[in-house]
């Protein structure tokens, strides 16, 4: 549908939607990469406010995914290395690359405070929200 929303109006909107429809889906934002260097940026989120609005590639789980242009679920992310804590409530955490004319252009960033929540429907159902989302910012 048409709307007059902005870009980060839209993507706020989808993180409401995903964060109060999914139980497990606790925190739920974007970050995209900053033109023409290596970090992210942080964009609209629903959830705790979080100090890491600037992310170097390589760091933490959305930094590992800059580079790795693949899917990350973290069930257990007190088991996990180069991992960046927000809050002590979170126990996994899933990210998932969006793709613009193939190019990995930044991710959708979820955490949950149920230990081990996500299974290969979160990551399909998110790689079809992320297509979506490529659809709105191309
Ligand atoms: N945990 C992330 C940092 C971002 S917060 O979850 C909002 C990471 O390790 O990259």
């Amino acid at each position: 549908a048409k709307t007059n929303k902005t870009v980060d109006e839209r993507l706020l909107s989808i993180c409401e939607l995903l964060e109060s429809q999914i139980k497990y889906y606790n925190w739920v934002g974007f970050y995209f990469r900053n033109e023409n260097k290596d970090e992210l940026l942080l964009g609209p989120y629903i959830g705790k406010q979080t100090d890491h609005t600037v992310i170097p590639f390589g760091k933490g789980i959305c930094g590992q995914v800059a580079v790795s242009n693949e899917n990350f679920v973290v069930p257990d992310v007190a088991a996990q290395d180069n991992y960046i804590a927000c809050s002590i409530d979170v126990k996994a955490e899933i990210v998932v690359p969006i793709f613009v004319n193939g190019e990995n252009i930044g991710q959708i960033d979820i955490d949950s405070n149920t230990p081990d929540p996500f299974t290969e429907a979160d990551e399909r159902f998110l790689e079809f929200v992320c297509a979506e989302i490529a659809g709105i910012l191309s």
